[in-house]
């Protein structure tokens, strides 16, 4: 059945053209990856338990008045997003240290750090991602000193309140991956907040037990897979009818 454009096919996710011009349809895959490719797997429902997280916390963050992406969730798997020509960096905040950044210093995973920790890194497959500073990302043209004033704003206010929202569900926000994108529209560019927020792109862990919520059950096979994705959705206070 060929019904619309695919423009663009990623890991967890593929883009299709939209109804109106600006628009963008984000098709919500089982499909994972870790390790920059080595490690491929299916996590069944992710898609649709993604595109329901996703959507609730683009719109909270809408709510707060961080511009986002998103427009509306149109079914089970795909949510309607306005276009924008994103920016080549993988913006990560830490408050806890684990992963890459826990190996990289050393430190025990779960070490409090004494304030949340802001980095860039460049997408791209390739290179597998290198972490870059800000004098590579203005010296290479990736984001003018304006964007990225504007994304380092952006994220602290998205850290700050995500932090706040997934505590009150019992859920440490221990660190988290985001994207931005320039929106042109009225003659004028804006930075907004793009691509996903769900367990794929964040650290969850159980504010009592430390449990893992998220894709760290995937990437180090520690079963249950799934049922943390639904674990945070139904915390988050989110219905998810498989049917
Ligand atoms: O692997 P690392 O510790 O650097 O990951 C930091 C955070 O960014 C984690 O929450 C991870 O899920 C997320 N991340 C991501 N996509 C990547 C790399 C990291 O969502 N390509």
């Amino acid at each position: 059945m060929s019904r619309r454009r695919r423009i663009y096919e990623g890991k967890a996710k593929t883009l299709f053209e939209g109804p109106e011009p600006g628009t963008i349809v984000q098709y919500f895959k089982d499909d994972a990856t870790a390790f920059n490719n080595q490690k491929k797997g299916t996590i069944t429902g992710k898609g649709v338990i993604n595109n329901r997280i996703s959507e609730f916390l683009m719109t909270k963050l809408g709510e707060i008045g961080v511009p986002t992406h998103f427009i509306r969730r149109l079914n089970m798997r795909e949510q309607l997003i306005r276009q924008v020509e994103i920016i080549p960096l993988e913006v990560v905040v830490r408050n806890v240290a684990a992963g890459s950044f826990a190996k990289r210093f050393g430190l025990e995973e779960g070490t409090q750090l004494p304030r949340s920790i802001m980095e860039f890194f460049y997408k791209n497959d390739t290179l597998g991602d290198p972490m870059v500073t800000e004098e590579h990302i203005t010296a290479f043209g990736w984001a003018s000193p304006q964007d990225l004033d504007d994304i380092v704003a952006l994220t602290l206010r998205i850290n700050d309140f995500l932090f706040g929202l997934f505590l009150g569900c019992g859920i440490k926000l221990i660190d988290f991956k985001i994207e931005f994108g320039r929106l042109y529209e009225d003659d004028m560019v804006r930075i907004v907040l793009a691509d996903e927020i769900s367990p794929d792109s964040c650290r969850l862990w159980d504010l009592r037990t430390n449990e893992k919520l998220d894709k760290d059950r995937f990437r180090r096979d520690l079963g249950k897979v799934e049922e943390a994705y639904q674990e945070v959705a139904r915390r988050l206070g989110i219905l998810i009818d498989q049917g």
